[in-house]
Order: C-alpha cells, then sequence, then structure tokens
C-alpha cells in the first residue's frame, strides 16, 4: 500500500542543537524543518538577549549550504532574569519564548528556578507583552516518585499559575501523562501541548522490559502504556492546542551507553516520517498537517510556511542511519526496534 502525501513544511517547536562541533554535525538532521524553538540550555546558559543574538548567529554560521531552517530563539529563566531584558529580547524579534526549567529538573537545568514567585515579574511582564513560556513541567523533589513529576508539577505549579496569571501564554512541553493532556484540554485557547516522537512511539515497557535501554531514557521519562495512548489520542485528535516539539536532544552515544547515562533521545532525522507513521496506524493522516505543520505557529501567533513536502508510504521498512557523525562522537539515531514505512522525498 504505497501512498504521497503533501502538506506544509513542519516546524519543530522543542530542539536541542548543542553548540560548537556537536551543534555543526546534528544541524543537517534538522533538514525536514522549516523552523524550530531552540532551547537554551548550554553551558552556560542562554541568559540574555545578547547571548541569544550570538547563539543564533553560531547556528546560521554553522548551517550548511542551502539548508532552509530559521532558529526561533528563546531565553533560559533564572530567578535573576531581568524583565526588561526580556521585553528588548522580544521587542527586537529575536526571542520568540522563555523556557522554564525548575533547578535540577534535566540536563543543564541547575541555574532554572527553584521559587515561582521569585520569577512572577518577568512573567507578569510577559502576560503583558504576549510572549510565550515554555514549560519543563516536573517538580524535583526528592520525595516525588520520578513517574508522578508531571502530575504534581500540574498540581503544585501550573495550576496555581494559571489562576494566577490566566493571560499568560503557556507551552507545557513534552506532556508525558494523560493528567498533562486533560489540563490543557481544561484549559482556555492561550495553553498548549507538545509531544515528542518516543512518547507517542513507545512507554516505559520498551525502555525497561528485557533488558535497559538507554536510548529511550529522557526526561520527562517515557510513562506507562495508558499515558501512551491518552498522548496518541490528543495528538491525532485534531485540538490545535497539540503540537510537534520533539525534544531532539543530541548525546555522544558513549555519555547514555554509561553507567549514569545523559537523558535524552535524539530524533531529529526520523521525527517527521515516524509521526506520519503514528498518524497512520491512528487513521488521522488528514490531521497530520495540522500537528506538524499548522497549530504551532498558530498557538505562537506566526504565519505557516508557504512551502510543502511530500512523505511516501512505502511497502517496505524504509532504512535509516544509526548514528550521525559529529565533531564531539557519533549521536545514535531514535530507533524504537520497530520497522518505519515513511520518508519524506528530497
Ligand atoms: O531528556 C531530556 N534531554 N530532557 C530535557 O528536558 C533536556 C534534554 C537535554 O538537553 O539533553
Ligand atoms: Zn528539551
Amino acid at each position: 500500500m504505497s501512498q504521497q502525501l503533501t502538506i506544509r513544511r513542519p516546524d519543530d517547536w522543542h530542539l536541542h542543537l548543542r553548540d560548537g562541533a556537536m551543534m555543526e554535525g546534528v544541524l543537517p538532521a534538522s533538514r525536514d524543518v522549516a523552523r524550530a524553538i531552540i532551547m537554551p540550555n548550554l553551558v552556560p546558559p542562554v541568559v540574555t538577549g545578547e547571548q541569544a543574538a550570538a547563539y543564533r548567529d553560531r547556528i546560521l554560521a554553522a548551517l550548511p549550504e542551502g539548508q532552509d531552517f530559521t532558529p526561533l530563539m528563546t531565553l533560559y529563566l533564572t530567578e535573576d532574569t531581568s524583565p526588561d531584558d526580556v521585553a528588548a529580547a522580544h521587542a527586537s524579534g529575536l526571542v520568540k519564548a522563555v523556557k522554564l526549567y525548575p533547578a535540577g529538573a534535566t540536563t543543564n537545568s541547575a541555574s532554572g528556578v527553584k521559587n515561582i514567585s521569585a520569577v512572577m515579574p518577568v512573567l507578569e511582564r510577559m502576560a503583558e507583552i504576549g510572549l510565550s513560556l515554555c514549560v519543563h513541567g516536573e517538580v524535583t523533589d526528592a520525595d516525588v516518585d520520578i513517574f508522578d513529576r508531571e502530575a504534581v508539577y500540574i498540581d503544585r505549579v501550573l495550576a496555581p499559575l494559571r489562576r494566577n496569571l490566566p493571560e499568560l501564554k503557556i507551552t507545557m512541553e513534552h506532556v508525558t501523562t494523560s493528567d498533562g493532556v486533560d489540563f490543557i484540554k481544561d484549559g482556555a485557547e492561550n495553553i498548549a501541548g507538545t509531544f515528542t516522537v518516543q512518547h507517542l512511539v513507545l512507554n516505559r515497557n520498551d525502555m525497561l522490559v528485557g533488558g535497559i535501554r538507554p536510548h529511550f531514557y529522557c526526561l520527562p521519562i517515557l510513562k506507562r502504556m495508558d499515558h501512551q495512548k491518552a498522548l496518541r489520542a490528543a495528538a491525532t485528535s485534531g485540538d490545535p492546542r497539540f503540537f510537534n516539539g520533539t525534544d531532539s536532544a543530541p548525546h555522544a552515544t558513549h555519555t547514555k551507553e554509561n553507567a549514569c547515562g545523559c537523558a535524552g533521545v535524539f530524533s531529529a532525522p526520523v521525527a517527521v516520517a515516524w509521526i506520519a507513521q503514528v498518524f497512520e496506524e491512528e487513521n488521522a493522516l488528514d490531521r497530520l498537517e495540522g500537528f506538524l505543520s499548522l497549530n504551532g505557529p498558530k498557538h505562537y501567533g506566526m504565519p505557516v510556511n508557504e512551502d510543502r513536502i511530500t512523505l511516501s508510504r512505502s511497502d517496505k521498512p524504509v532504512p535509516f542511519p544509526a548514528a550521525v557523525e559529529t565533531g564531539a562522537g557519533p549521536v545514535t539515531v531514535f530507533d524504537p526496534g520497530l520497522p518505519l514505512y515513511w520518508k519524506i522525498n528530497d
């Protein structure tokens, strides 16, 4: 059953490119998307407008000839972030969102937010000027089980924040639970959620049964199958508040295949193809364009892409590279161990 599908060119509303040799190595893997929200969790983090401008210039300088890609820059929110700097970076058109990492929640989040009340002046200014907040929604309290971190964050932080500042536009990133899906569905138009490829394709059994698979380890961690089903239903529902944010997060292979492996799944090379496959499995190919190419720009108040891509579904599994070579070492490409039937035409 071969098939072709032409849609507006997708975007990725959550992408890690890193810096230096790693960035140069992974940038070509984002060729299927026109734009991406670029995560600021570098070492040191991208905290000021000036740092974001310099990082954008490094990304553009590292882009391969002919790759049409626009980085949408973000600022890393700290308890010292200045509302004026954020407003200026937004007014200049440079910064499209501010990222909230709870301190200690994930890779390079040590400078993140410990106490949400300390950043309220920044959030209030963002609400005034219409700048989006991207949230890594997990508590870090040692007494909260890692599988419950998202649900507890909703109760303790996100729900009160919504009540106190309903005008703030929020993207709840990498939603991994039915609690997250329900929170967005029950919310207003200005709260949206993104899903990663791995959370749509896998659940925690895939990571832990029959051997531990470090390349499926990311944060928020994969959840149980019921949650996976809720994410797939939401992603394919046609609700415009759900869209693509891969959280493609490259780490050199040896740092993941390690006694203390890094969190992050490098899905960029295959993300669009895997999402097409999920939508086919859910009989929702007519909604694929919304998820990949329309709902994100709508939430961020940006135009949709004018160019198109064509996806092909073949009868036989489509091969893809096991790893991408970078100057910082090889990076293993997301491979759920299932046949992939979709590809993006050149
Ligand atoms: O698994 C993850 N990896 N989750 C994050 O939130 C950060 C990311 C990274 O930067 O490696
Ligand atoms: Zn991320």
